[in-house]
């Protein structure tokens, strides 16, 4: 099938607000102000205000505003820029120094009604990884606003926790939306590029960029990597928009070109923009079409790249069910539901879809042979683990370089520390019999092997001041079987252990 843009509705930023940027001492100001009234992820979640954000459709507004009824400065600012409820000017002015209402209602944040009796916030401020990011309010999502600015989401943390953080020259957040990314990148990176297709995005991230006092971050207007033509970049994160919808209406999630064909076409322009050496790491979803398997779809992607690639996929969904969610997340309950459902199942009829997946993408600039990987691994870390990316693309390159035996046997290996041996036994006979016996990694992937318990005695002696040579030498005389066998076998396991991260070099 032809390759097809779907039209976007026109973009309407012109009716939409904007934050006017405020100066670095005011964005401190601001910044220490929230800080000190509780307004910080940490004693939100404790009071259980992440565990559902405001939404019309689950109708928790009304435990929301009596939890805040209590008549405090943390109260108000909830109410506003966690909620987004006007309250009466009278009943904030009690509780907040003028000048934070003067300098939030100049630069936008917040706006008088028409009696100027009620204060509106415009924004949701939404505590995440130590910033505070201006989002739109949560409930906004029922307005059916193509330019709507989403919060940071599981998404965006996982993305977070996905990216490699070493010090970066320049780092480009492509996407941007909320600016979470950027912000993050901001500590590791001298300067960030942060851009979107959605001017709103563009404006918010500029303002989260000074609130939180990140004067590295440079925010673009633009389509894909457009606004960074001729540059480079020693990362490069995405998380874009991915949903595979017969619609382009949403800014922030629909794939608006043909099924999963946005994010192919960041795969493909993405490595003219890396630096020798700089990863590109994106999370995607792409469609399974009958008559090619999943692999040869993205593996097509990867292709020709110049970059060593690295594809892990996650979740499947059948159309059906995917379908129902993605309604479910962006359409408002009002719309009808059968006709909707039907556009979805209809656009994947035509186009042969079979199942839908997600996934991360990992992509390092490498001048040389370059190799993919694709696999699929049911569980991924919950806690950071860029270092982890890097050590399989460090550990993948090691081995390239030591493909013959004799550059292997000089190598000496170590165990991760955070590696454990395991065995399990089960009951039989009256006693307890050894079953497996398996090695895994705490750390990082979650990654296991089994093993034989002579194996498990050779790798005792891997502590990084024996050579794979000497090691393999003590081994051969402890088992009954030919030198060249023992060698032959024993190089194979190490170099598996050394690309899974379970030997270090
Ligand atoms: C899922 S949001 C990600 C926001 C943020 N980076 C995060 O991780 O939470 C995707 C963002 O990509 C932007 N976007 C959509 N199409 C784009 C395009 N063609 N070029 C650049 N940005 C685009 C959207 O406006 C939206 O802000």
């Amino acid at each position: 099938m032809a390759m097809q843009t779907i039209p976007r509705l026109p973009v309407r930023s012109e009716s939409h607000i904007v934050l006017n940027l405020v100066s670095q001492n005011d964005a401190q100001r601001l910044r220490e102000f929230f800080l000190e009234a509780g307004f910080e992820e940490g004693n939100l979640r404790k009071r259980g205000y992440f565990n559902e954000l405001p939404s019309s459709r689950l109708r928790n507004m009304p435990r929301l505003l009596d939890s805040t009824s209590d008549p405090n400065l943390l109260n108000v600012l909830l109410r506003w820029f966690w909620i987004g409820v006007p309250q009466d000017a009278s009943r904030t002015a009690e509780f907040l120094p003028p000048w934070f209402t003067t300098l939030a209602l100049s630069c936008g944040l917040l706006r008088k009604d028409e009696d100027g009796e009620r204060i509106v916030p415009e924004v949701m401020f939404f505590p995440a990884e130590g910033f505070l990011v201006t989002a739109d309010h949560t409930t906004k999502i029922d307005a059916n606003d193509p330019e709507l600015v989403l919060w940071p989401n599981p998404t965006s943390r996982f993305l977070s926790r996905f990216t490699v953080r070493r010090p970066s020259r320049a780092t480009l957040d492509l996407g941007t939306g909320n600016a979470i990314q950027a912000l993050s990148a901001a500590a590791h990176s001298e300067h960030v590029v942060a851009t979107d297709l959605n001017p709103r995005a563009v404006n918010f991230a500029q303002f989260t960029a000074r609130l939180n006092g990140k004067e590295n971050i440079e925010a673009l207007l633009g389509d894909g990597f457009a606004p960074v033509a001729g540059r480079k970049f020693d990362l490069i994160v995405s998380n874009p928009p991915f949903f595979i919808s017969p619609s382009g209406r949403y800014l922030f999630c629909d794939n608006p070109m043909d099924l999963d064909q946005l994010c192919r076409q960041f795969v493909k322009d993405a490595p003219n923009y890396l630096e020798e050496d700089g990863y590109f790491q994106l999370l995607c979803e792409w469609a399974e079409v009958r008559g090619q398997s999943w692999q040869e779809r993205v593996g097509e992607w990867l292709e020709g790249s110049g970059c060593d690639a690295w594809l892990i996929k996650g979740h499947t969904q059948d159309p059906a069910e995917y379908a129902q969610h993605r309604i479910a997340e962006t359409a408002a309950g009002t719309r009808n539901d059968a006709e909707l459902y039907a556009n979805y199942m209809a656009y994947y009829r035509e186009r042969k879809v079979e199942a839908i997946h997600d996934g991360i993408i990992a992509m390092h600039r490498r001048s040389g042979h370059n190799w993919t990987q694709i696999e699929e691994l049911s569980e991924l870390p919950k806690d950071p683990f860029g270092e982890f990316v890097q050590l399989v693309f460090s550990a993948r390159d090691f081995l390239q370089s030591h493909a013959a035996d004799a550059e292997m046997l000089v190598v000496k290996p170590r165990l991760a520390p955070y590696c454990r041996l395991e065995q399990f036994f089960q009951p039989g006979e009256g006693r307890w019999q050894p079953t497996s016996l398996n090695l895994r990694l705490l750390k990082g992937f979650a990654f296991f092997i089994g093993l034989q318990a002579p194996v498990a005695g050779f790798l005792n002696g891997c502590d990084g001041t024996r050579t794979v040579g000497e090691l393999i030498q003590d081994f051969a005389r402890q088992v009954d079987a030919p030198f060249e066998q023992v060698q032959k076998e024993c190089l194979g396991i190490i170099r598996k252990l050394i690309e899974r991260g379970f030997l270090l070099v």
